[in-house]
């Protein structure tokens, strides 16, 4: 399974480059497969996530390579329009490849898809939003069957503005004749990257990055290039993990605009943050100072994907936080093995108390999710001492090469 040691107590410093962002690149991957040509895809992460995805597509008989940071896709033809539950089971996004595969076999059928444990996860608002599209859907033995042969057009409204049903309805609708308009959808950037990628194909998606997003169905989506945004999430974990180690770090290719949750909160703190030409330079100034209070929200509010990480800086900051997690009703489970390490946090439902204390130290500690397990390495960082952060394999579905990453700014990480 993989475990970091790490000793902690080095300031980081330099330079980090960012990785291209995960949950952009997952669904473009799928979106590939809507069309027969020569797609390059560039700045693709190297995640166990992304291997899965090219493996999923491979068992439909798409072609790709994998070639540095670059994939290459051609589904000059699809054999197969079923994803099977293995794959599915470790992938939560195999689930867009509902939309995608209907898009261009009118027939899709997928196992329920897996991912972090960090809730239930349910599908219904994909579902719901499919069936308003005219799709007819059958749940059985685990797994949903779409049959997209008499699709409508026409309007959608999400109960929720889910992420991922927001990218599953827009590759739906691309297949279908007509313009669908999705009310109350998801706003995140990686939205917009799905829109502008479509639209590099050919395709005719505008309002992304808004509630109401319009989809023109096109028969014939054409080839293309295109280079995957940096990971903000990325980005994010390191911006924290410079402020925790009382460190002084440029962090490359980002736009600040995307983390204007986290930065207002870190303003607030105790470090210099500032942005130019696309580099953000954030410097810590001694102890951090906790902030009151904080809640996830979607996207503009704060994002779930950085709550792990940012509790770890309120675990040293002064002063105490309370923090709300509104998106998942299981996402503390990086609690427990933070208070080994001295944290002072209790837990009622979705809210924590977090009271920081002057010093965290080394411990043995379990990641149990992705960010919650960048949480734990950020913790060992400013530990006194060394901590061992077991099941890393949950990190590699999103950080590439985390250790070597920090090690470059001075850190000491073993990976065994
Ligand atoms: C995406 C991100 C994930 C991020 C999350 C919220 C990807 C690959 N993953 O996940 O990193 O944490 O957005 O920003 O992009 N829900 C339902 N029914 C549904 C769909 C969602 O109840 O049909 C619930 C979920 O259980 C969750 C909430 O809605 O409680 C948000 O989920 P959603 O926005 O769909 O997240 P994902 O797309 O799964």
């Amino acid at each position: 399974m993989g475990k970091f040691i790490i000793e902690g107590g080095k300031k980081l410093v330099g330079e980090i480059e960012i990785q291209g962002a995960k949950n952009a690149a997952l669904p473009i991957l799928a979106a590939a497969l809507m069309t027969n040509e020569k797609v390059k895809i560039h700045n693709v992460p190297k995640l166990i996530d992304v291997d899965n995805m090219l493996k999923i597509l491979k068992n439909l008989g798409v072609h790709t390579e994998f070639d540095g940071r670059s994939v290459t896709i051609e589904a000059q033809e699809i054999n197969s329009y079923s994803i099977g539950n293995s794959l599915a089971k470790e992938l939560r996004s195999s689930v867009f490849l509902l939309g995608a595969v209907l898009s261009r076999c009118k027939k899709a059928v997928v196992a329920y898809p897996g991912g972090c444990d960090i809730g239930l996860r349910p599908i219904d608002i994909h579902i719901k939003a499919l069936r308003d599209l005219g799709i007819k859907i059958e749940e059985k033995a685990g797994y949903v069957y779409c049959d997209g042969s008499s699709p409508e057009a026409g309007e959608v409204c999400l109960d929720y503005p889910s992420v991922g049903a927001t990218e599953n309805v827009i590759l739906a609708a691309i297949g279908i004749p007509g313009v669908t308009v999705v009310y109350n959808a998801a706003r995140e950037p990686e939205i917009v990257e799905l829109q502008n990628f479509i639209n590099s194909m050919g395709g005719h998606v505008r309002g992304a990055g808004t509630p109401k997003i319009t989809i023109e169905g096109t028969e014939i989506l054409h080839g293309t290039e295109y280079t995957v945004m940096p990971d903000r999430i990325v980005a994010g974990t390191y911006i924290i993990s410079v402020i925790m180690t009382g460190g002084d770090v440029a962090i490359k290719s980002i736009k600040n605009g995307d983390l204007s949750s986290l930065i207002s909160k870190l303003s607030k703190n105790s470090c210099n943050i500032a942005s130019n030409n696309g580099i953000i330079y954030v410097k810590a100034k001694g102890r951090p100072k906790a902030v009151d209070y904080i809640s996830t929200q979607p996207y503009p509010g704060f994002p779930t994907d950085l709550q792990a990480p940012f509790m770890a800086l309120q675990t040293i900051s002064k002063g105490t936080c309370v923090f709300t997690e509104n998106i998942f009703e299981n996402r503390f489970r990086h609690v427990p093995e933070l208070r080994k390490m001295g944290a002072d946090v209790i837990i009622r439902d979705r809210t924590a108390v977090i009271k920081g204390v002057s010093e965290l130290v080394g411990a043995e500690v379990y990641a149990q999710d992705l960010r919650g397990g960048a949480a734990l390495v950020l913790a060992g960082l400013a530990a006194h001492g060394i901590t061992v952060v077991n099941d890393i394999y949950h990190i590699d579905r999103g950080y590439e090469n985390m250790e070597k990453v920090f090690n470059k700014l001075g850190a000491n990480i073993i990976r065994v």
